[in-house]
């Protein structure tokens, strides 16, 4: 018989699974799905890219002939034909006597004529919930897909003493620290900085990781376009998508020869709109966004409540006179607004992981 240690593994399963194309499944949510029959897993499913096929009905499909007792899925069934099938016909028609799913959908209707299906079909359906933030697809997908905002993940690295930056050294963080936040880079689509970060660091922003290539789009803010003339030869090389408010047109025209310019008029308090940058991002197809700083331009978008995610790496080591950048008030802000997870250590350095 399952136990419920079992059970629990499965659901893990079916949520870790719909991470895999979270926000590249639009415009369906991300789902995942587990068949189970005596305890053994036959298969597994994922929405598919840009939303098709169902993962439940991948995951029953890769069943072949065999026998399924329970569906693991990590949310609610749809009950409606679309573009794809209906995922309470394609479990009723393969005889499954047990649904277990995570998350409801935000729409009423959906959860109502799920329930009302399956159980018309004497089919069981439970709900357990995974209290984790980060498997709440539904809740990322809903929020994105109304605002019209891509998920939006903000890292930095600080000292013990809240630093965000050493007056010798560029990286402070050790070799695993690093190694995750090129993992980070690869979980998203687009990667962008402020000014100060691309003049001192002049950064490639790509994603460093053996047997992977992935190529993100580069965001800049630079609202006068006013670079170094070693920055302008960076520019050249990673071509990054630049939004300004300069009404230069000698500027203008000698930028546009390497990158993308996307004007936005300055607003009131004399920033670019962070919620307009946003909105032009996801726009450009963009639907997970890593803001890799530095501190006064997460801090802006932070004040604007448009960050869902903070990670914060945070070393051993202290950086006392050497330190530049104090990040302490971010600090006690994420810790005080957002909910958080238990840290994870990788040797001297903690991974703390925020949501909003
Ligand atoms: N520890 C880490 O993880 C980490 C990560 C990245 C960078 N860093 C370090 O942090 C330093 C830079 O950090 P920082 O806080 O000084 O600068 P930053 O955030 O990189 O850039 C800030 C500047 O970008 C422009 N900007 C950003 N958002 C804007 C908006 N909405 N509208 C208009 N302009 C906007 C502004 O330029 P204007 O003032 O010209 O208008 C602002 O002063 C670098 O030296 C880097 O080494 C550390």
């Amino acid at each position: 018989m399952p136990t419920e240690k079992n059970n629990l593994y499965f659901v893990y399963l079916a949520n870790k699974l719909s991470l895999i194309n979270q926000f590249l499944s639009f415009p369906n949510p991300s789902v995942g799905a587990v068949s189970v029959s005596k305890n053994q897993i036959l298969s597994t499913g994922i929405t598919g890219l840009n939303g098709s096929p169902h993962a439940e009905y991948e995951s029953i499909k890769n069943t072949k002939n065999k026998k399924v007792e329970k569906l693991y899925v990590s949310l609610i069934p749809c009950a409606h034909k679309g573009k794809n099938p209906s995922c309470t016909k394609i479990i009723k028609k393969k005889k499954i006597k047990k649904v277990i799913y995570s998350f409801d959908d935000y729409d009423v209707r959906v959860i109502n004529r799920a329930k009302y299906d399956l159980k018309k079909n004497k089919i069981t359906i439970s709900k357990i919930s995974i209290n984790n933030p980060c498997f709440n697809e539904i809740k990322n997908y809903n929020y994105s897909k109304k605002n019209e905002l891509p998920y939006i993940t903000a890292k930095l690295a600080i000292s013990s003493d809240y630093f965000a930056k050493n007056k010798n050294k560029k990286y402070f963080t050790n070799k695993k620290a690093l190694k995750f936040a090129h993992l980070v880079r690869y979980k998203n689509d687009s990667i962008l900085v402020g000014k100060n970060t691309f003049e001192d660091d002049l950064p490639l922003l790509n994603c460093r990781i053996k047997g992977i290539k992935k190529k993100n789009k580069i965001f800049l803010i630079n609202q006068k376009l006013k670079f170094s003339k070693n920055a302008y030869k960076h520019l050249a090389k990673i071509k990054p998508y630049i939004f300004h408010s300069s009404r230069n047109n000698h500027l203008i025209k000698k930028i546009k020869l390497y990158c993308n310019l996307i004007y936005i008029p300055c607003g009131l308090n004399k920033n670019i709109d962070t919620k307009l940058i946003c909105k032009k991002i996801f726009k450009l197809n963009c639907r997970k966004l890593l803001i890799e700083g530095g501190l006064k331009t997460q801090e802006l978008f932070l004040k604007n409540n448009l960050l869902n995610e903070f990670l914060i790496v945070k070393s051993d080591k202290k950086f006392s006179k050497k330190g530049m950048i104090k990040a302490l008030k971010l600090f006690k802000n994420l810790k005080t607004k957002f909910k958080s997870e238990k840290p994870f250590r990788l040797d001297d350095n903690n991974i703390f992981r925020y949501f909003s």
